[in-house]
């Protein structure tokens, strides 16, 4: 039987640092995970050979070159942990990265998405984050933040609020 085919999406938050826990708990639940990255995620979080060490693929930061293998067609996705700027930027119709020309299309796909933001109270009391994700929920997407979800952290707390970071709830969230 072929496995499951999950992207997990990751954008430049603190929780970049620890996709391995992601990656762990997904592979026991039958996917077979493939990263996609944001540059901002690889410049300061995410160590893509150890990533692809743990996934058996290489992190994907933009489209396939020569000699690369395409990414499978993804059955679901994950895009943990989410950022106020790729939220609000993907919600906008913004498609300057690959993790946000790819999230267009499978919104549009209707492929099942799940989305687990990290931001701090200070962003999360932009207006605007949750225009975005009214935006995103009414297209579909499942936006996990809030009752149930990521609860946002005040300021200066990221590192703390890691260590909660609900990754198994995006999981459910896709099953
Ligand atoms: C050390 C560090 C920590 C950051 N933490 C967060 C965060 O918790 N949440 C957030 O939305 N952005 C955070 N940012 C800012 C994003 O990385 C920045 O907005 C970047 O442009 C996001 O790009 P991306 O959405 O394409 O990944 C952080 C940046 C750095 C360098």
């Amino acid at each position: 039987m072929n496995e499951r085919v999950l992207y997990l999406m990751v954008c430049g938050a603190g929780p970049a640092d620890h996709v391995d826990v992601a990656i762990g708990l997904a592979q026991d639940r039958g996917w077979s995970v493939h990263c996609v990255a944001t540059p901002a995620a690889v410049e300061h979080f995410l160590e893509p050979a150890a990533v692809e060490q743990l996934t058996g693929h290489a992190v994907r930061t933009g489209y396939q070159r020569q000699g690369q293998p395409p990414l499978p067609k993804a059955d679901a996705v994950v895009v943990a942990p989410a950022t106020y700027n790729t939220i609000n930027k993907w919600a906008a119709g913004i498609a300057d990265t690959y993790v946000l020309t790819q999230l267009a299309e499978l919104t549009g796909l209707g492929v099942p998405i799940a989305v687990l933001p990290f931001v701090n109270t200070a962003l999360a009391a932009n207006p605007v984050l949750h225009r975005s994700i009214d935006v995103l929920r009414s297209s579909g997407v499942q936006v996990l933040f809030g009752k149930g979800g990521f609860q946002p952290h005040p300021p200066r707390t990221g590192s703390r609020a890691m260590a909660t970071y609900p990754w198994s709830a995006a999981l459910d969230a896709v099953e």
